[in-house]
């Protein structure tokens, strides 16, 4: 790992050795994130070597991550998710052109399978026993998927309203599901006082700095499938704001590498009861506390954990933020199955909630090429979904019944 040069301080900007048990910054509490040697890097990644490299995954950028190249990493395939054109909604919008990241692809069906698949492979290099993280459900339910069959335990702190289906499946996978009485704020305080008090491996989001790490590949992967190009504007969705800060790594890092030439902005979109990074970025950059209350359960954040980061990447890359309602969150749901046939859980809807948003106030127009980035699949949560649309027509089990239905709509 020459690589890697170690952490720094994304508050006060200070240096400190790689540690073994990932945490906040001894001088000033700030989140640390990994600082390389980008000429040690250059040397194995560049355009020619990724188009030679048959791995589709996102270890295909291993030379640019933090663990070593015969680590041991789990087995299921995470990231070269698709990236499809969406013609019908850019034209919607009037938009030059409209690409979507399809993250509800991964294993574990969220945009969270990169961050693991980054984190677990560090804690195998490092032999932890135990990875607890708290969640808002796909953090865990990415982590349960990625450890089942590794040689150590995952506890999960999630709060109690979690929806179904990210609850069904940290228990599939066979995880220790603590479901806490309260919020996901009570679920990320608790966890990190059991890992501090029984010695586990912190991957909770800000604590931890690899999460960032296995994030920042959705922005390599976006470059490097669109032919190394790099749109004007990305919308991702923000609740604690690593998955944001991650990206805006990717971006900077790939141009640090010569990979490409220039930086996208980066728009942060949050849902209006969970907007404190969308506040702080149009006030004073400072994060203070909201309700957190939206349906949008994944971006449902009192206090961002990595906002700090979030805020400095929309300011670094000239973006802005957008709060969206609930209401438009859940209109947003059909609007992008039906126009680009990609089902989003509701966090992942906001994106598009916000293009629209962004479209409405000129911020995006017929120069604009915009990516959206979908960080989860609608089958998490389907009863928001189901919110979003009509119930199916009724109809008896005979052709008659049928045909006065057909006749009805005029099919
Ligand atoms: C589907 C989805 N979208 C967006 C986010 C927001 O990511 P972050 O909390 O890093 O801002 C999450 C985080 O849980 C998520 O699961
Ligand atoms: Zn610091």
């Amino acid at each position: 790992m020459k690589h890697v040069l170690g952490l720094r301080c994304i508050a006060c900007r200070k240096e400190h050795a790689l540690r073994r048990v990932p945490s906040t910054c001894p001088a000033c509490g700030g989140n640390l994130q990994v600082v390389y040697d980008y000429r040690a890097i250059r040397k194995r990644l560049d355009r020619r070597a990724l188009a030679r490299d048959g791995d589709r995954s996102l270890w295909r950028y291993r030379a640019a991550l933090p663990v070593g190249d015969s680590c041991l990493r789990p087995v299921p395939q995470v990231g070269w998710t698709p990236l499809y054109e969406a013609p019908r909604l850019a034209g919607s919008l009037g938009l030059r052109r409209l690409l979507i990241k399809d993250d509800g692809r991964n294993p574990s069906a969220s945009f969270k399978d990169r961050a693991n698949a980054v984190v677990l492979a560090r804690a195998l290099q490092l032999k932890v026993k135990v990875v607890t993280t708290a969640s808002t459900g796909n953090a865990a339910s990415s982590l349960a998927c990625l450890a089942a069959g590794l040689p150590l335990q995952t506890v999960i702190f999630v709060p109690e309203a979690a929806p179904e289906a990210k609850l069904a499946q940290l228990l599939v996978f066979g995880a220790t599901v603590l479901a806490v009485r309260g919020t996901y704020d009570d679920a990320f305080d608790l966890c990190a006082r059991a890992a501090a008090r029984y010695g586990w491996y912190n991957r909770s989001t800000g604590i931890n700095p690899f999460t960032r790490e296995g994030k920042k590949t959705g922005a390599y992967e976006l470059c490097e499938q669109m032919g190394w190009e790099v749109p004007d504007l990305v919308f991702v969705p923000v609740g604690d704001g690593n998955i944001i800060s991650g990206m805006w790594k990717g971006f900077v890092e790939l141009r640090e590498l010569g990979v490409t030439e220039r930086l996208p902005r980066l728009v942060a979109v949050q849902a209006e009861g969970s907007a404190a990074v969308a506040r702080a970025v149009a006030d004073d950059g400072i994060i203070r506390p909201v309700s957190g209350k939206t349906v949008a359960d994944s971006i449902s954040v009192s206090l961002p954990r990595d906002g700090q980061a979030a805020v400095q990447a929309v300011r670094e890359s000239g973006g802005f933020a957008v709060a969206v309602s609930d209401a438009e969150i859940l209109a947003a749901i059909p609007e992008l199955a039906r126009g680009a046939n990609v089902f989003a859980e509701p966090a992942a809807a906001a994106a598009w909630a916000g293009l629209k948003k962004a479209a409405a106030a000129g911020r995006a127009g017929p120069r604009t090429s915009a990516a959206l980035l979908v960080t989860g699949s609608g089958l998490k949560d389907v009863a928001s979904a189901r919110r979003s649309v009509g119930a199916p027509l009724r109809v008896g089990p005979d052709l008659e019944s049928l045909q006065r239905l057909v006749r009805k709509l005029r099919i």
